[in-house]
């Protein structure tokens, strides 16, 4: 899985061999420019969700609930509804085990479906720090017992952030549903990764667990440097670059004109 906001992003994930794509709210982040999830409302996720959705026909597409949007039960329920038929997602993501696992069961029973999200939960990042979740085993116990609650209400897949390797594959082994992991070791059945860490598009802070393939954002610094380069020097545009007319036509507009 891998996350993507817009139409262009929503093509290319398409175009290859990723089967998810996560309309993630990381977007608060990488594409708004904040400093956590939190600013992010539903209408920003609809408003992406409709983008990546005009792009991309084979991969499914997850949309997370943004902060305080499920926090109450109906408002879960309406979120999650104008998600997915304003926006058109297949599914919607919400952070919590045990706590928001009854909201679970109710989005489930309503007919949407719903990935878990547990270990460090970004839109928490007040509440618990950024750190690693469940390094001593009675942390280690509530991130098992997390997994156990959103799988028994009805989740059909499950994030693992920032949870030590071995709990992950613990966790993985003892699930029916499968495990997407980021920051949560091999273990995981599946794993996501932000489309700027990927693609090295975000360079101010490259967390840990990025798995960086491409420097896209350097590339980029040094096209836009060639392309002022060849502006200044004449190089562009090119014949090829121009659109020509006839000469007699721009004499005859040019008459009587000094
Ligand atoms: O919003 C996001 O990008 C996410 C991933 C980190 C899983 O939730």
């Amino acid at each position: 899985m891998v996350t993507t906001y817009d139409f262009t992003g929503a093509r290319i994930v398409d175009r290859s061999e990723v089967p998810l794509i996560l309309v993630g709210d990381s977007l608060g982040m990488v594409v708004q420019g904040h400093d956590s999830t939190l600013p992010i409302t539903v209408d920003h996720m609809i408003y992406h969700t409709r983008m990546v959705v005009r792009g991309a026909a084979r991969p499914l597409i997850v949309t997370d609930l943004p902060f305080g949007s499920y926090t109450i039960e109906t408002d879960a329920i309406r979120n999650a509804t104008r998600v997915m038929a304003e926006g058109g997602s297949q599914s919607v993501k919400l952070e919590g085990g045990v706590q928001v696992a009854p909201t679970i069961r109710r989005l489930v029973d309503a007919g949407i479906p719903v990935m878990g999200h547990i270990g460090f939960t970004p839109q928490s990042v007040h509440a618990i720090g950024l750190r690693t979740q469940g390094r001593d085993a009675d942390q280690a116990r509530r991130v098992l017992d997390d997994a156990l609650a959103v799988q028994a209400a009805g989740a059909w897949a499950v994030v693992l952030e920032l949870v030590p390797a071995p709990l992950a594959s613990a966790i993985t082994e003892r699930l029916e549903i499968p495990t997407i992991g980021i920051g949560a070791g091999p273990g995981c059945s599946g794993q996501v990764q932000v489309w700027h860490d990927l693609l090295g598009l975000y360079g101010e802070f490259v967390p840990r667990h990025a798995h960086r393939l491409r420097a896209l954002a350097d590339e980029s610094v040094a096209a836009l440097d060639e392309y002022a380069a060849d502006v200044r020097s004449g190089a562009f545009p090119a014949a090829e670059h121009s659109r020509t007319m006839d000469a007699a036509e721009l004499a005859r507009a040019l008459e009587g004109i000094g």
